[in-house]
């Protein structure tokens, strides 16, 4: 290939932490340096090149990557000739000092560079490191596409950055300014993917909602006398008509986007799954509002009742931080009982972390390690139970599930996923493979898995 810079066959590892736009652009990392001649090694002991992709958004997050990139580094010494990378969020973050944190790193690439990585990395071998590039933080970049051969199920982006500045986030310093990309170039990806065999797409975004409010450019055939005024449902609908593509998701959302219009496109657009990922942060006004998350509790309970009116068999999922700057006794039952109301299928629980930069990492950090520990507690058992309640009520249901391969602990059963994000585990069948949707009866659940009997085959 003209494009390769790397004659000696080398094999690169990454290793990647944090969230579904790290997951999305590890493998983008992963399809450049294969277009470059890399070969990627599964087994980290056996790579040339080891590349962490960091996170940011919590100080557990830093630490955990920062702890990964020392000892790799202090491994360097028993495998000659390996060089060791950073990339992503906290890279982006921290900029040169990261070399000041992990001595003896050879290069490193935030966000806005992934695409410089091949350079880097040749550079490096020719002697020039340690290098590391941030690049711009403001700049409207293209992002860096590309995919494993073969995937079924793929993260596509959609919307890059993210303009809301809730108080305690740091992504809107490392991810830039909100951008959302051309239709056109997410339905090409969409196309391509499709065109491989890939089943599943998950749009992403921070705030996907707020696709193409800011910047609309739409290919020919998808274009309306009028701009469009909810442009994710359009774009719902345009990768919906996409042959191949039998499943659609998109995540994370936001109550303000959760119109009536959106509500529609989730029952009747063929193809979009009855998930969303909607984080609520709180349930208390005041915290929210502290929070600058834009809606109160109410808000965001009518946005849980107008999706659920549309699509009744919708799960939900979230993300809520446990103590925030002032957040008392009556705010986390407040939150409870949100949670309870909500009924959500799943829920992140986060240990409120200050993180540098942000408004709230300027507030007293009042709420004792004991209390954010007990509440994280509290909050992962109320789950547990909903979850498991939740789950029981499926028995004797049947479910779409599109099938992934043999589950991981039991090879001789096989997993895939519902239409609302759950892992069915079944007995196989001959003419079951990868890639099928097929109906799974549910005879029995756990908090986070159903087990069914196969009933039969709506695709392949
Ligand atoms: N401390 C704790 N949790 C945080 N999150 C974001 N920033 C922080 C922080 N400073 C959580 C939010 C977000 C998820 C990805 O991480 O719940 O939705
Ligand atoms: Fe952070 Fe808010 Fe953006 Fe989510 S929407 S990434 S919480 S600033």
């Amino acid at each position: 290939m003209t494009e390769s810079s790397n004659q000696s066959g080398r094999t690169v590892h990454i290793r990647t932490y944090g969230c579904q736009m790290n997951v999305r652009d590890s493998e983008a990392i992963g399809a450049l340096l294969v277009r470059h001649g890399y070969r990627l090694e599964k087994n980290e002991a056996d790579a040339d090149v080891v590349l962490v992709n960091t996170c940011s958004v919590r100080g557990k997050a830093e630490d955990k990557a920062l702890g990964k990139l020392r000892l790799v580094v202090a491994d360097k010494v028993t495998r000659p000739g390996r060089k060791v990378g950073a990339a992503g969020c906290m890279v982006q973050r921290l900029g040169a000092t990261i070399l000041k944190k992990v001595k003896g790193l050879d290069f490193a690439a935030g966000t806005h560079r992934l695409s410089a990585l091949p350079a880097m990395i040749d550079a490096v071998y020719a002697g020039r490191g340690p290098l590391v590039d941030t690049g711009e933080l403001e700049q409207e970049a293209e992002s860096l596409t590309g995919h494993p051969d073969g995937t079924l199920s793929a993260f596509v982006n959609i919307l890059l950055g993210c303009d809301r500045h809730c108080a305690y986030c740091i992504v809107p310093a490392v991810r830039g300014r909100e951008w959302s990309r051309p239709a056109e170039n997410v339905l090409a990806e969409v196309q391509a993917l499709a065109a491989q065999g890939c089943r599943e797409i998950t749009l992403l975004g921070q705030s996907v909602i707020s696709y193409g409010l800011k910047n609309q450019v739409w290919p020919d055939g998808y274009h309306s006398p009028k701009e469009f005024l909810e442009p994710l449902p359009r774009l719902l609908e345009a990768v919906s008509a996409v042959p191949g593509v039998r499943r659609i998701r998109f995540t994370s959302g936001h109550p303000s986007g959760c119109t009536a219009e959106l509500a529609r496109a989730m029952a009747e657009v063929p193809g979009v799954c009855d998930h969303l990922h909607l984080p609520v942060q709180s349930g208390s006004d005041a915290v929210l509002k502290r929070m600058r998350r834009g809606y109160t509790a109410e808000d965001y309970l009518g946005a849980v009742r107008r999706l659920r009116k549309a699509v009744p068999t919708l799960a939900l999922t979230s993300d809520v931080i446990v103590g925030f700057p002032g957040e008392s006794e009556a705010d986390f039952d407040a939150t409870r009982r949100l949670m309870d109301e909500a009924a959500f299928d799943n829920a992140f629980i986060f240990k409120y972390s200050p993180r540098e930069g942000t408004p709230a990492a300027a507030w007293v950090d009042d709420v004792t390690d004991e209390d954010k520990a007990r509440r994280n507690r509290v909050l992962l058992e109320d789950q547990d139970r909903r979850g498991q309640a939740l789950n029981e009520a499926t028995i004797g249901r049947e479910v779409s599930v599109l099938v992934e391969g043999p589950s991981l602990r039991n090879k001789e059963r096989w997993a895939g996923r519902s239409s609302t994000n759950k892992i069915v585990i079944f007995d196989p069948s001959e003419s079951v493979h990868v890639g099928d949707i097929v109906t799974v009866c549910i005879g029995r659940v756990g908090p986070q898995v159903l087990y069914g009997t196969l009933k039969g085959k709506s695709y392949s």
